[in-house]
Formats: structure tokens, C-alpha cells, sequence
């Protein structure tokens, strides 16, 4: 008797633990990076200006995403699926090369040969008949990458962010969580934060000429990254601090800096750049935007250690220029955003900040700098943002892109 009831606690005992390991072992997964090349022929890519080319190729990038969503989204692989970013577009004849890294999550029991395999069939499938863009069936090519290398290519891609989207609530925001914004930088003169930035490089930021009004030493600048002041994620030294030409405190006009700091950072979930918007582009009012930055809460308030974000709308110039707004105030170059009933706004220790858009594949694009405002959050005195695609071609001629 004694014998039978150990056998059969063992026997309960040995199939937990067999279910156990069954069930931890086909719930691990592995994140799979694949390198896809085709290049879409037939396409009149007008070059003429060059703010007409670079329009198309921001509808060619969005069209290729969608359209390899649409692929992997519409097959077998759909559960495994997660998503692909164009890292290139290049101008060939007769047509554009697209290179694109897919990313896929696959149980870690499957053999990768056997999904590589998959995830070219279907590629290779439906090219042959794609709605959307004239692919050249025999350009379409597939190569599996390193998640290691499939990885860092991701992270070298502006605008995009790991953070789940958590809007909680600057003036009356919300604490952000996590690599929610990793563009934003703190200026700090003599370890005291004085100013937002936005990373848009590996070296360079993008801020408010304002910031430099008493000091533009870089030497006695630094730049630190992450949600918290205090700790910082990383620091950095100030090398370059380039203001605009026609700035001219304390009127309020050209309100940007570029700012070089070394050595480079390395991009990763955290620390990562913004897209700069094409030259060309125009950001209709109404649309929502959002601000962050560590300023102060209220009018006369401190400097936050954490990290504040605001969701707002972009305000139509001929809103904010009426008498009882702004009035003539707002010059070319600057933008509103906000609520003329105010509550939601930035405020001192803000400046020099982003204010971001994202586009419909969730990349993110830096369209204002944090620039000026009557007080914080007053009715009928939203804030001032500095209009990042009216400067874009003097800040790509600073940076030397
Ligand atoms: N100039 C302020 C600063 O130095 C920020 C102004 C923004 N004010 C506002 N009400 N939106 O930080």
C-alpha cells in the first residue's frame, strides 16, 4: 500500500513538472529580423525640385510599409508578425530600390530554417500580384539578420519608440513613462537644467536660441538623456552651440539652435532620434500634438526631475493672431498650439523642447520647439512654438546632412 501511494505521488509529481517545463518552454520566444530589398519599377519620381522628390519619397516609404504590413498581416504568419520599417529608399533607373527590415516573433522550438522558408514563400507569393506598387518580381530578395544586428538597424530609425503608449497627463501633464519620448534631451548650464532639446542625431540636438541668451560657452553646457534629471541615463559634453543668424534677444523671432555634443551616444530603446519633417510639409490645425519636457508645473513654479508630457492641438494661425490672442505677435516661423481656454500648456523650463506629431505608421516627427507664451496655461495665450519645417533647411545646412 505504502509502495502504490509513493508511485503515485511520483507519477503526480513527474507529469507537473513535465507539464511545467512543456508549457515555459512553448511560451519562449524569439524576436526574428529579416533584410527585404525589392525595387518598384516604373515609377516617375519627379527630381525637378527637390522638395517635390523628397514629398514622394515619404508616400513611397509610407506605401512599402503598408503594403508589407498588408502582406504578412494576410497570411499564415499573422499571429507572428510584428511589424517592418524602411531603412532606405534609392533613386535607380527606372524605379526606387526599397530596403526594409521585417521583424517577426516566433516560439523558440520551431526550426529557423523552416521559417525563414515561410516568411520567403510568402514574400516571394504575393509580390507576384501586389494592389498597391509595381514591384520587379525577380528584385525581391530576402536575407535573415543577427537579432543583434536586426536590432541596432531598427534603433538607428528616427521617430520610432518602444513604449507602450500610456497617456497620462508640463502645466497640468502627465509623468511620461518610460522611452515614451526617447528624443528628449536637458541643457544644462553649470549642472542646472535651463532647457528642453531634441535629439535628431547621434551628435546633434535641435533647441531654442533663447536658451543661450545669457551664455552661449559650450563649455559651460552639458546634456543629459532619459526621464529623470536626476539620475540621468547618460551625459554628454556641449562642443557646438550654433544660433540662429537672426535671432535677436529679446525679440522672439528665429527662435532655434542646433547644438553638437560629444562623444557620440549609441542609440537604444531610450535614447533615441526624432524625424525632422520634409520642408515641403504642413501640419493642419486641430491636429494632435504633443509636448514634454521637465518645466515647471504652474507660472513661477521649479524644475521637475520627471519628465511631463501634454497632449495638444495645433491652432490655426488665423486664430492666434486675432487681437485678443496674440495679435501680430506671431511672425512667420512660429506656430500655436494649445487651447484658447489654456490649462494644457508648456511653461519655463520647457523651452527649447519638441513638440511631436506622429504620422500613420507611428513614426514620430519633431514640428515644434517650445519657444514662448503670456504666464502658463492662460486663457487666450496658448503657447508659441517655433515651426521646425519652416528652419528645416537651415538646420540641415548647419548639421551638414
Ligand atoms: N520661455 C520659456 C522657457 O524658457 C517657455 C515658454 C513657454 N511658455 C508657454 N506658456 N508656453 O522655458
Amino acid at each position: 500500500m505504502m509502495v502504490l501511494l509513493l508511485v503515485l505521488s511520483l507519477t503526480v509529481v513527474a507529469v507537473a513538472i513535465g507539464l511545467l517545463v512543456h508549457f515555459l518552454a512553448s511560451g519562449e520566444t524569439v524576436m526574428e529580423y529579416y533584410h527585404i530589398i525589392f525595387k518598384i519599377s516604373d515609377l516617375q519620381i519627379s527630381s525637378n525640385s527637390g522638395q517635390n522628390s523628397m514629398y514622394q519619397f515619404k508616400e513611397l516609404r509610407e506605401m512599402s510599409e503598408n503594403l508589407v504590413d498588408e502582406i504578412f498581416i494576410d497570411s499564415a504568419l499573422r499571429k507572428h508578425y510584428i511589424k517592418n520599417h524602411v531603412v532606405r529608399l534609392t533613386p535607380e533607373e527606372a524605379g526606387v530600390k526599397v530596403d526594409l527590415i521585417v521583424v517577426f516573433q516566433f516560439p523558440s522550438t520551431e526550426q529557423r530554417a523552416i521559417r525563414e522558408r515561410k516568411v520567403y514563400s510568402i514574400l516571394n507569393q504575393k509580390t507576384r500580384n501586389p494592389r498597391a506598387l509595381p514591384i520587379h518580381v525577380s528584385s525581391v530578395q530576402l536575407k535573415a539578420m543577427s537579432s543583434s544586428a536586426g536590432k541596432l538597424t531598427i534603433q538607428a530609425c528616427c521617430g520610432k519608440r518602444v513604449a507602450p503608449f500610456i497617456l497620462n497627463r508640463i502645466m497640468s501633464g502627465d509623468i511620461a513613462a518610460k522611452a515614451a519620448w526617447p528624443w528628449q534631451a536637458s541643457l544644462q548650464h553649470n549642472g542646472m537644467h535651463v532647457c528642453g532639446a531634441s535629439l535628431i542625431s547621434h551628435t546633434w540636438l535641435v533647441t531654442a536660441a533663447h536658451c543661450f541668451k545669457n551664455d552661449a560657452n559650450p563649455r559651460s553646457w552639458t546634456v543629459s538623456f532619459g526621464t529623470t534629471i536626476n539620475p540621468p541615463l547618460m551625459k554628454r559634453n556641449v562642443k557646438r552651440i550654433i544660433v540662429h543668424e537672426r535671432y535677436n534677444f529679446p525679440e522672439q523671432a528665429d527662435d532655434i539652435a542646433v547644438v553638437q555634443f560629444s562623444p557620440r551616444v549609441t542609440f537604444t530603446d531610450d535614447i533615441r532620434r526624432v524625424c525632422l519633417p520634409e520642408a515641403s510639409e504642413s501640419f493642419q490645425p486641430n491636429s494632435t500634438v504633443y509636448i514634454t519636457g521637465f518645466g515647471a508645473l504652474f507660472y513661477g513654479g521649479n524644475t521637475l526631475n520627471y519628465l511631463q508630457e501634454a497632449r495638444l492641438k495645433i491652432i490655426s494661425d488665423d486664430v492666434c493672431k486675432q487681437p485678443h490672442v496674440y495679435g501680430n505677435q506671431i511672425k512667420i516661423g512660429m506656430f500655436c498650439a494649445g487651447y484658447l481656454e489654456g490649462i494644457y500648456d508648456a511653461c519655463k523650463g520647457d523651452s527649447g523642447g519638441p513638440l511631436v506629431a506622429k504620422d500613420l505608421n507611428d513614426t514620430w516627427y519633431l514640428i515644434g520647439i517650445v519657444s514662448w507664451g503670456t504666464n502658463c496655461g492662460q486663457k487666450n495665450s496658448p503657447g508659441v512654438y517655433t515651426n521646425v519645417t519652416y528652419y528645416r533647411e537651415w538646420i540641415a545646412s548647419k548639421m551638414g546632412l
